[in-house]
């Protein structure tokens, strides 16, 4: 019987319930599709800050490279704020992007047929809506050096940081895209800013150098700015969307809330040789910790995710993916989904509808 090592990070804010709600329902799936999970949980994020006193340390780095898959549910809270940046959770997991050399962070934007009335959007807008961000994640201007923050004088100071990319960073990640976008509708839209920066230039160049080993795919390219406008517009338009981190990160918040709520979408991160990272698109939410109304969908699509491109366990993934559709279209709800005056469930009783379904 095949037996799966997945570090396990439970993370800060709602992070512990989510996982928990996931944890128990991935037991199940592997009890029926006969394979076993070992899980560790090794420390990480506000947790590593409070005992080991910084956000990633060596060990839970090294128990991450060791294993077959990381599963993680969100970092960050507001007490952290004060501390010097490196020793920040959000910290933590850019160590660990890089640690794991992730370079490449696919988040998949999926609309529940019954969930349109949950999107902020006109339902007219959603029609045949389905796409894909896939966002560079350990370079541009979260790892460019140089980077400061110095005093000029002594009422003014100075702060910066550096957008950079190499021409080896964007061929490997348009590779991606250009791959997976051939598994779909093949159509590519390369998101930069060449209209103003040197980065994005290069950025462009290069995408446009790669595609002509991709001779397939329909390549076209947009301004961040204007991005963000059609993707309110006519999100239908988009299908893989390969952007710089930035604003990977920008753009997949915005498009998440095309699906009605950012708790929904779940993420992978990937790269040639280390065990992927699998992690919902959302935050910590630490408003909302240790209430139980957080919506575990994200983390366990994320898990979804994980089986079926960290473990390649493909029924299982498809029957997780179903079993959470099924939960939604009978009308099953988290608070931040539910219409007003709707009936809605805590986040371990959706966990425990999900686990029903498998
Ligand atoms: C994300 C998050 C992270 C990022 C933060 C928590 C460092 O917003 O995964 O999108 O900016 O990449
Ligand atoms: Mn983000």
């Amino acid at each position: 019987m095949k037996n799966y090592k997945v570090c396990v990070l439970k993370g800060d804010g709602i992070g512990p319930e989510i996982t928990d709600a996931c944890i128990n329902i991935l037991l199940k799936v592997a009890k029926k599709y006969q394979f076993k999970f070992t899980f560790t949980y090794p420390n990480f994020g506000g947790l590593a800050i409070e005992r080991d006193g910084i956000p990633l340390p060596n060990t839970t780095l090294k128990e991450c490279q060791k294993s077959d898959s990381v599963l993680l549910s969100a970092i960050g809270d507001p007490k952290f704020d004060n501390l010097e940046r490196k020793l920040r959770p959000e910290s933590g997991l850019l160590q660990l992007r890089a640690g794991l050399e992730l370079f490449a962070n696919i988040r998949p934007i999926k609309i529940f047929e019954s969930l349109k009335k949950a999107s902020p959007l006109k339902e007219n807008y959603l029609k045949n809506v389905d796409l894909i961000v896939i966002r560079e994640l350990t370079g541009g201007i979260y790892f460019g050096e140089p980077k400061g923050r110095f005093k000029i004088n002594e009422s003014e100071e100075r702060a910066f940081n550096t957008m950079v990319y190499s021409t080896e960073e964007i061929k490997r990640i348009s590779t991606v895209a250009f791959e997976i976008a051939q598994q779909r509708i093949k159509k590519v839209c390369s998101v930069d800013k060449s209209n103003v920066l040197d980065v994005s230039q290069l950025w462009r160049d290069e995408v446009i150098n790669t595609s002509q080993s991709f001779k397939d795919i329909e390549l076209s390219h947009m301004y961040v700015d204007n991005a963000c406008m059609q993707l309110i517009r006519d999100p239908s338009q988009f299908d893989v969307i390969l952007t710089g981190n930035l604003f990977g990160d920008i753009i997949s918040d915005e498009a998440s809330m095309i699906s009605g709520s950012i708790g929904l979408l779940p993420s992978a991160s990937i790269g040639y040789k280390n065990p992927g990272l699998f992690e919902p698109v959302h935050g910590s939410a630490p408003d909302i910790s240790g209430t139980n109304k957080a919506n575990p969908i994200a983390m366990i699509m994320s898990a979804a995710m994980m089986l079926r491109i960290g473990l390649k366990e493909l029924e299982a993934a498809d029957d997780l993916e179903n079993a959470v559709t099924k939960a939604i279209n009978l009308g099953f709800r988290t608070v931040d989904i539910a219409q007003a005056g709707e009936t809605f469930l805590s986040c371990s009783e959706m966990g425990e509808k999900i686990s029903e379904f498998i």
